[in-house]
């Protein structure tokens, strides 16, 4: 896309105004009031050398650049040169790039193909999916797509919580109380059952719990029997994840959860040792963080058995060792702050100094209407319901509304879901929400089936053109005919995408992202109330359609980056 900064550079660069391009690059701005024009260049570092007053030579400057075609007008304002871009010049620019572009508008190459980590999502095994996981799963999914179109080779990790002690209870469990057919059937509802039946009954029989240890070390140890339990347990647990997966679209590169590190935490260990940076503390190693203003990090517990933080330093190092990540990203709520700031600290610690590329995104709390969640009170809302849920009330609106569609299930999985990602990713990351239906099916809101029904509204006015949509040749269109009002703010917000993208991804921030979209279709439907598109005036026609075309590509590719589906009809 023509970047405007720089053509202004290369026109004030030939002009010869006594500055390197570069020089110039640097001091082109643009104005906070738009009146003062699009971009403006201000003459006081130009004094000393020229030794003649600012508003001089800015009057100077102007007079040499006015005559060219890009702008509009050229002003000087005291020490400034104030530039006015042509608008015609603007969407006769933008328009035919987006539509060449297509799905790849937005789209750039900042990572050079350099390798950066997304991990997201990491439920545990053999606990509810719920609604809280929704965050990490759904922002880490937007992150991946960010950090991707803007060039980077990502690695998406899906860090299972798949080890620990809580497998020696379970596997005991299973064997006093279980049943085959009803962890198949049901495995996560199951399987919580016995966790929680073990928990009642150890009250009673506390040698349960010392037979739940011994089972744990026989699985540390690759005894087969409880390998093979466990493994199953995981197997069936991850069946169930993956349906919520499919269902949000998302799919991950690697699912190598805690369990995977086991045998690599020994190293970890050693190298501590051998950097004195291990202390024994009441038969626990810990590594010292006071200095710092953190608590201790505990790396092995007084019974010799490791721990999660333990474990993420070894997956630390194995991913550098793997991928060669120039970014690790950790899609984590923010309950975890310290424990990613102790790990993190204890690595640069050890001297790596990719400790610095380790980075934790964090998110605030979703609640809901009907109140807190508790896993202990069985107040537990599966994130897989909520989906279906959706989907469902979607479905009786679109049959209310009597929305045209080829396929109304189709539609119904993609707006529902669509809502609910949307809604998702509306707010700042870190602010704590609450999930509220009324608010994320609503189709006039700022929500996902308000953008999505947009983008349908301009596939229609596209498909009701007919042929002249079908054959638009971009490179022969007048645009003079959208050069005002809203057709022009419309044209200004598409041409802002690029930018956008790369801004929220490096913020990390896919609100960023979803505010924007909101502002199109906004702009699109402002343009699509305020004109008529399919006016008689073929070329004036062809100018609109062109537009509608650019904002449609827009919001899709805008869409897709956040996870969700455009339905072409709804
Ligand atoms: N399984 C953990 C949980 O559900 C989240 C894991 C986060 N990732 C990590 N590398 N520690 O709380």
């Amino acid at each position: 896309m023509i970047n405007y900064k720089d053509e202004i550079a290369k026109v004030l660069f030939e002009a010869e105004i006594g500055l390197t391009l570069e020089e110039i690059q640097d001091m082109v701005e643009v104005p906070s009031d738009n009146k003062m024009g699009d971009y403006a260049f201000p003459c006081f570092k130009l004094a000393k050398v020229l030794r003649k007053a600012p508003p001089m030579i800015a009057k100077d400057i102007a007079a040499k650049i006015e005559g060219n075609h890009m702008f509009e007008k050229v002003e000087q304002v005291n020490a400034y040169v104030n530039m006015f871009i042509s608008k015609e010049d603007f969407v006769a620019h933008v328009v035919p790039e987006v539509i060449a572009a297509g799905d790849e508008y937005g789209k750039c190459n900042i990572g050079e193909g350099k390798p950066v980590i997304v991990e997201f999502s990491s439920p545990n095994i053999a606990k509810p999916f719920h609604i809280g996981h929704i965050r990490s799963t759904v922002i880490g999914n937007a992150l991946y797509k960010l950090w991707d179109a803007i060039g980077y080779d990502i690695i998406r990790i899906n860090h299972l919580g798949d080890y620990g002690t809580q497998f020696g209870k379970m596997i005991v469990a299973y064997r006093l109380w279980g049943n085959r057919e009803d962890v198949i059937n049901e495995p996560i509802k199951t399987l919580l059952s016995y966790y929680t039946k073990f928990h009642v009954e150890v009250e009673e029989h506390p040698e349960l719990d010392d037979e739940a240890r011994k089972v744990f070390a026989k699985l540390e140890a690759g005894e087969p029997e409880e390998v093979e339990l466990w493994q199953w347990f995981r197997d069936e647990s991850l069946k169930e994840f993956n349906r919520v997966y499919d269902m949000l679209d998302i799919t991950f590169d690697s699912y190598a959860g805690e369990s995977f590190y086991s045998d690599k935490m020994p190293a970890i260990i050693q190298e501590l040792k051998d950097k004195n940076l291990l202390v024994e503390s009441n038969g626990a190693n810990i590594v010292q963080l006071e200095e710092y203003g953190m608590p201790p990090i505990l790396i092995t517990k007084s019974d010799g058995s490791s721990l999660y933080a333990t474990r993420d330093i070894a997956a630390a190092f194995y991913r550098k060792k793997t991928y060669d990540f120039v970014k690790n990203i950790y899609v984590v709520a923010s309950q975890q702050n310290l424990h990613f700031q102790q790990w993190f600290k204890t690595v640069e610690l050890m001297g790596h100094e990719w400790a610095k590329d380790c980075v934790h995104i964090p998110f605030g709390l979703v609640s809901l209407e009907e109140g807190t969640m508790s896993t202990r009170h069985g107040r537990v809302v599966f994130l897989e319901d909520v989906l279906n849920r959706a989907v469902e009330q979607t479905k009786e609106i679109i049959k209310e509304k009597g929305v045209n569609t080829d396929d109304i299930d189709e539609t119904a999985k993609a707006v529902g879901i669509g809502a609910v990602i949307f809604q998702e990713l509306s707010n700042n990351r870190i602010k704590d929400y609450v999930f509220k239906w009324d608010k994320v099916l609503n189709f006039d809101g700022e929500t996902g089936p308000y953008v999505q029904y947009t983008h349908a509204r301009a596939c229609s006015v596209l498909r009701n053109a007919g042929e002249i949509a079908a054959n638009l040749d971009t490179a022969a269109i007048d645009y003079s005919y959208i050069t005002g009002g809203a057709a022009y703010e419309l044209a200004k917000l598409i041409y802002k995408f690029p930018a956008v993208i790369v801004d929220a991804a490096e913020k990390y921030e896919p609100s960023v992202l979803t505010r924007h979209i909101v502002d199109i279709a906004q702009g699109f439907n402002k343009f699509y109330n305020e004109e008529h598109i399919l006016v008689d005036n073929e070329e004036e026609k062809k100018a609109k359609l062109a537009l509608v075309l650019a904002a449609k590509d827009t919001i899709k590719n805008g869409l897709a980056l956040l996870g969700i589906k455009a339905p072409e009809r709804m």
